[in-house]
């Protein structure tokens, strides 16, 4: 029998993030935020002094990529990593290692890995296009850039992150620029997904719709 995905992208501060966690709380599947994998590169690159476009040694580092997701938190080899893998410069890391398609190709199978009974909610940039072609029910999170920078603000900010809004909106407009126009695997909707604007919906509501549309997909 196959495992049941639940597929969610979309770009930063679209409300992937606490949408998807709600939702595997909710049906108490398990939860892969593909992103936090990315961003550990990408932080794990920088730490070592590895170039980012060194695609022979980000390679070697995926090989000993030892994370787990516990408690909403990510840890790597058992270390809590959250505030080091969410700052804008780790997203900016994630974004550059993010193009290389042997990059995505090895970590391919980490995250299909991920996909355990009784379900699994995942979320990121490609879920529903390339991770999980297959996944039961596909959505798509959108919300305009200023909400989206607004809620990239709040988060950073309740982290303690020292952070201005101004320069905050544009490093979300790089990173979105170069997700959405990378050769590998593009953020991009696929025909199949649901698509939900969230600018003006609370967490509630968004999961509360995506939920319908599961049981919708489901034929129940
Ligand atoms: O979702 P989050 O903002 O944490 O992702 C950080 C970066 O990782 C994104 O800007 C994107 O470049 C990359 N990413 C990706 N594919 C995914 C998830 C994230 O390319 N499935």
């Amino acid at each position: 029998m196959s495992v049941p995905v639940i597929a969610i992208d979309g770009p930063s501060g679209s409300g992937k993030g606490a949408v998807s966690q709600a939702i595997a709380c909710r049906l108490g599947w398990h939860y892969m935020d593909s992103g936090a994998v990315y961003r550990v590169l990408g932080h794990l690159a920088r730490d070592r002094q590895v170039n980012l476009e060194d695609i022979g040694q980000l390679l070697d580092l995926i090989q000993c990529l030892d994370i787990a997701f516990t408690d909403g938190e990510v840890l790597l080899k058992g270390i809590v990593v959250e505030d080091v893998i969410r700052t804008e410069q780790a997203g900016k890391a994630a974004s550059i290692v993010a193009q290389i398609p042997q990059v995505r190709e090895k970590l391919l199978v980490w995250q299909r890995d991920q996909a355990r009974m009784p379900g699994l909610v995942a979320e990121g940039r490609d879920m529903a296009s390339v991770v999980f072609p297959n996944a039961d029910c596909k959505i798509f999170l959108t919300a305009s850039v200023e909400e989206r920078a607004k809620r990239r603000f709040k988060q950073l900010k309740d982290k303690g992150f020292d952070v201005t809004l101004s320069a905050l909106s544009r490093t979300i407009d790089e990173r979105d620029e170069r997700d959405r126009n990378r050769a590998a695997s593009p953020l991009k909707a696929v025909d199949d997904a649901l698509i939900l604007d969230t600018s003006d919906l609370e967490v509630e509501e968004v999961v509360a719709t995506i939920l319908k549309e599961a049981d919708r997909c489901r034929g129940t």
